[in-house]
């Protein structure tokens, strides 16, 4: 039988995104039309806003990726879509297109849970990746995102223990807060490690939440120790160190998600670790995990560790494969734990 392509939809935030992918490895198209320009103004995501754009930009997006992939709707397998968890406003427009879809073609439609997906972008390779091979389980997973911050032990496909998570910021969340107390743009993480370039990461030292003896995070005390360390500089009237600032928040941050996730690593005697999410495109945070010889570490390429579909359509194919189909009554899961 020729290869399974699966076309994937994601509107779970502020990205409106659809993709098709061959043998949820190779992205055969990835089209992702990003409003980050329209919520920068906010310093943050407009829930209402961002789903009325979603609505304008769905159907040219998902034709566009159809068309990049050289394909029709009759040349696909199944329809994978975020079901959650999200923003509901935006969630129902990308469940709604996919719903039309499957109507209008008769294809399967399979709803995907978007942590799920932001793991199995670990699985896809850019053209040029030769040598890539697929993660191999027992695994661990650290998901790193804008909303999640998560440690998820695997023993196979679609099999998820979650070990813990953020107690309260994510990791992402924690660089877009500290992004805006620098006077960042948003979102602050990719602002952060330019602005890091030229840093002395020793220059200040913030905290390092340990959390002993669970498989907890939490970066809430280490945003606020950036503020007050910003507020007293202000007050004693000189600039503000910005490359150092950053270059020591980020070292921070980064030390806490390495240390711990190899310290599960161990104790679990997984084979491989697998970092995604938006954070996952951290080049310190790479850097970091790279440097350890203990286990190898699979990163989702570079442009695929923020949110995209090529990612709900890989996990969409494992699904596929399963036999797992939802009905046109399927309602979106804003809060959808893995
Ligand atoms: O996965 P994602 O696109 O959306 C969610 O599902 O949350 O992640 C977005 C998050 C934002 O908080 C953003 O600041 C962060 O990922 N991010 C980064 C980098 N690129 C994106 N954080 C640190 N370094 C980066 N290079
Ligand atoms: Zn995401």
């Amino acid at each position: 039988p020729r290869c399974a392509r699966i076309l994937g939809i994601e509107t779970s935030c502020d990205e409106t995104a659809a993709a098709v992918v061959e043998e949820g490895r190779l992205p055969l198209s990835n089209v992702v039309a990003s409003q980050i320009d329209l919520h920068a103004q906010y310093g943050g995501v407009f829930p209402e806003v961002a789903s009325r754009q979603h609505i304008r930009t769905i159907y040219a997006v998902v034709n566009a990726a159809l068309e990049q992939a050289h394909l029709s709707l009759e040349d696909i397998d199944a329809i994978a879509v975020t079901r959650g968890p999200g923003l509901p406003g935006s969630l129902v427009v990308g469940l709604n297109m996919a719903k039309g879809l499957a109507l209008a073609s008769g294809k399967p439609l399979i709803g995907i849970n978007h942590l799920e997906g932001h793991i199995y972008s670990a699985w896809l390779v850019s053209e040029n990746q030769k040598d890539h091979y697929p993660p191999q389980f027992p695994l661990l997973a650290l998901l790193v995102s804008g909303g999640h911050t998560e440690l998820i032990l695997m023993t196979d496909h679609l099999t998820y223990q979650r070990l813990g998570g953020t107690l309260d910021d994510a990791a992402g969340e924690a660089f877009d807060k500290v992004g805006r107390l620098l006077g960042l743009t948003y979102p602050g993480g990719p602002a952060i490690q330019e602005a890091a370039r030229n840093g002395n990461e020793a220059a200040f030292h913030f905290p390092r939440a340990r959390l002993e003896g669970t498989w907890d995070f939490s970066f809430s005390g280490l945003k606020t120790a950036v503020l007050r360390t910003v507020q007293d500089l202000q007050k004693s009237g000189r600039g503000l160190p910005l490359a150092d600032l950053a270059a020591s928040f980020q070292a921070a941050v980064v030390d806490t998600l390495v240390t711990k996730t190899l310290q599960a690593a161990r104790t679990f005697r997984v084979r491989e670790i697998l970092v995604a999410g938006g954070v996952s495109a951290n080049q310190a945070l790479r850097r970091a995990f790279l440097e350890q010889r203990e286990f190898r570490v699979h990163f989702p390429p570079p442009f695929l560790c923020t949110d995209n579909a090529a990612m709900i359509a890989a996990a969409g194919y494992f699904h596929f494969l399963r036999g797992h189909r939802d009905g046109l009554d399927m309602d979106v899961l804003p809060t959808w734990p893995l």
